[in-house]
């Protein structure tokens, strides 16, 4: 059987790229790699990291790009592979344009397609924007589904899709960040000498594009405030390459000397400093999910989550993105111990590491059932 894997930006890739080894060791499947590439270096960085050499390489990301131009070289990119290679199955992850457009394309050409980290909701359709409609579209378009957790599932059941290819895996950025954690790695090689981890560091990451504008201005403005404040803590924060954040994040940070600005930790140093930072601020998605693995305490920069698992463990709270909320939300876990406490204990509700495995599994009973 031969299976197309998909994916285009850093979160994907992280996520599927275990699986991707794991189809490559699995006997019966012919494992072929298309990235879409709608991340460049951040995607590269990935590829690097898990040693993988994608088969085709759409090299679609332009400066600037829009929903509609990803979307278009998306379906036409993944379409013309499609009709090359002639897959049994293509799989798709998450919720990004190249994840909506992939499925997309294989439903055009009546190829199953299989969509690993399914069924996340927040019932928001502009929150997240625009991943809560691409993975709400892709589900529809989908025949098999790999849902992290049961919480998934049950979505996947309440919009009244087909349950009996519904797979529940634990999710694959586990498997990712086992593989990674527990290499060696010296944060001086990363340019992250500066960092002082005598003091409580702050992990920030923000990128969202419901996000962009005064949302995030917010947002900086409120760590700003805090950094300027108080001499006992550092801020860390690897920057997106989206030049709108950049821009706002070197507007609101650049005179303060405890806050690092740096470029996008490849993903070794980045789970060491997950693991050596005081706590983490975010809007990403998938550190919402690891964070809670290394006990680290997740201050959420949206105003939804489908994530309700690590809000449910203890470890991530929802911020908001007002200037007062989110310095009243750090300032709690910086000063009441108890709070910080509570919430720094290790849980995981996304799986034991082996969703890769469970994943191949499923597809070769799927496949079976095909031939049946
Ligand atoms: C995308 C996904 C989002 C995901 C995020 C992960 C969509 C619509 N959005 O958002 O769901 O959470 O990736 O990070 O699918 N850029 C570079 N180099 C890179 C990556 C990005 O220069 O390696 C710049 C480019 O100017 C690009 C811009 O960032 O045009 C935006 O990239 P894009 O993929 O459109 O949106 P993200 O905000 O990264
Ligand atoms: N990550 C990384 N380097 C960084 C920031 C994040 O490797 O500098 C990893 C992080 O550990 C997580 C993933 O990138 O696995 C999250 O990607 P992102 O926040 O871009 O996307 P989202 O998860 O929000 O879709």
């Amino acid at each position: 059987m031969k299976v197309i894997s998909v994916f285009g930006t850093r979160p994907e890739a992280i996520k599927m790229a275990p699986l991707v080894k794991m189809l490559e060791q699995t006997e019966g499947i012919e494992s072929v790699v298309a990235v879409t590439a709608q991340h460049r270096e951040m995607l590269d960085q990935v590829l690097r990291i898990f040693d993988i050499k994608p088969d085709h390489d759409l090299d679609l990301m332009r400066p600037g790009q829009t929903l509609t131009s990803i979307t278009n070289a998306v379906v036409e990119g993944i379409g013309g592979i499609i009709e090359q290679e002639q897959p049994d199955l293509l799989l798709v992850h998450g919720d990004t344009t190249t994840t909506f457009a992939a499925a997309l394309a294989a439903f055009y050409h009546q190829v199953p397609c299989g969509h690993v980290e399914a069924g996340l909701r927040t019932d928001n359709k502009y929150s997240p924007y625009p991943e809560e409609m691409n993975r709400r579209l892709c589900d529809q378009l989908c025949d098999l589904y790999f849902a992290p957790t049961q919480i998934a599932a049950d979505n996947i059941k309440r919009d009244g899709l087909p349950m009996q290819h519904v797979y529940i895996t634990g999710n694959t950025v586990i498997d990712a960040l086992l593989t990674v954690t527990d290499r060696p790695c010296d944060l001086a090689e990363y340019g992250l000498a500066a960092v002082d981890w005598s003091k409580k560091v702050l992990l920030l990451t923000c990128h969202r594009r419901e996000n962009w504008g005064a949302p995030m201005r917010e947002i900086f403005a409120a760590v700003a405030e805090v950094a300027a404040a108080r001499a006992d803590v550092e801020v860390l924060f690897p920057m997106h390459r989206n030049p709108l954040v950049r821009e706002a994040a070197k507007e609101a940070f650049g005179e303060l000397s405890n806050v690092h600005l740096c470029e996008p930790l490849d993903y070794l140093p980045f789970s060491h400093v997950m693991k050596l930072c005081h706590l983490v601020l975010t809007d990403s998605g998938g550190i919402q999910e690891e964070a809670p693995g290394l006990g680290k305490p997740v201050l959420v920069l949206r105003d939804t989550t489908e994530r309700p698992e690590a809000v449910a463990a203890g470890t991530a709270r929802l911020a908001g993105t007002s200037r007062a909320g989110v310095k009243a939300a750090l300032e709690l876990l910086l000063d009441d111990p108890a709070e910080y406490a509570k919430m720094s204990q290790a849980a995981n509700p996304y799986g034991d590491g082996t969703a890769s495995k469970q994943i191949c599994d499923a597809i070769l009973e799927w496949s079976k059932k095909q031939k049946a």
